[in-house]
């Protein structure tokens, strides 16, 4: 039988090396796209003992130019493309006052999480339409409760994260009638090395209520999200937002 295979961009650590797990256990052939530079090893490891192909590609996702070696690994390596992770991202260069935000730091931050992400996307959709499949595929992206909840100390993570949420509006409309479901997944607080360095921060606002859950998001939790979107089974949701945040974004008094 024919296994599906997926793309999971910043596979190599944190949320989307849980992606990349649950994918893997799901029956996926896994690439991961990421820009570290020794993790191959180490992975090739851990998604082949569950039950997966494995391969890995080096890149940056800012970077347009590789998008097509980039699809090219994944058709190489297994034929096919019927799932995209859209998860590399980064936070703010700087966290602090907007009113000193830096252009530079600025255009870092959109041009990896939102102009890299609407490009790729782009080239791994063409992909996708010019080898139709019979199975359920999909083009999932990371954002963020930032997407909608504002943080003045990081507006350039927020705006690109709200940036992307149109993108997968776009997208969903422009794939619906091929049958590729767009999906956002919008994680909370979830423990993984992008919020190490303030840990402590978070560990006060949750003990303070602010996640109505009253626990961090582990990683786990967005990779079982991610495999059941992945799976088909809410293909005809596609547009849709789901949150994983343990109610951190609903509004209240
Ligand atoms: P992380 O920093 O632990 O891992 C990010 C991974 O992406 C790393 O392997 C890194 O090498 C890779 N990466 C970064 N820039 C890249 C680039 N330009 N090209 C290719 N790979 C790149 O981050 P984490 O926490 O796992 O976050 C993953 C996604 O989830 C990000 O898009 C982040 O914005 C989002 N997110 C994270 C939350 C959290 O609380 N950790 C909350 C909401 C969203």
């Amino acid at each position: 039988m024919t296994r599906p295979a997926a793309i999971i961009t910043g596979g190599a650590r944190g949320i989307g090396l849980a992606c990349a797990q649950t994918l893997a256990e799901s029956g996926y052939d896994i690439l991961v796209a990421d820009l570290a530079e020794t993790a191959a090893d180490d992975l090739a490891a851990d998604i082949t003992a569950r039950g997966a192909k494995f391969a890995y590609h080096r890149c940056d996702i800012a970077d347009l130019g590789d998008h097509a070696a980039l699809v090219d690994a994944a058709i190489s390596a297994f034929g096919r493309i019927d799932c995209l992770v859209n998860n590399a991202g980064v936070g703010a260069v700087v966290r602090g006052d907007l009113l000193e935000l830096k252009p530079e730091n600025f255009d870092r931050t959109l041009g990896i999480n939102l102009r890299g992400t609407v490009f790729l996307s782009q080239a791994v959709a063409k992909a996708m339409l010019a080898a139709p499949s019979g199975i359920a595929r999909s083009i999932i992206t990371i954002t963020s409760v930032s997407a909608e909840m504002a943080s003045p100390e990081r507006p350039d993570y927020c705006i690109s994260k709200a940036g992307l949420s149109m993108w997968v509006k776009n997208l969903a409309l422009r794939l619906a009638p091929e049958n590729i479901g767009v999906f956002e997944v919008r994680p909370g607080i979830i423990r993984t090395d992008m919020t190490s360095g303030v840990s402590a921060k978070y560990d006060a606002l949750i003990d303070g209520g602010l996640v109505p859950a009253k626990r961090w998001g582990e990683t786990a939790d967005i990779g079982a999200v991610v495999a059941t979107l992945a799976g088909g089974k809410l293909g005809f949701s596609t547009g849709s937002i789901i949150n994983v945040d343990g109610a951190l974004s609903v509004p209240r008094l």
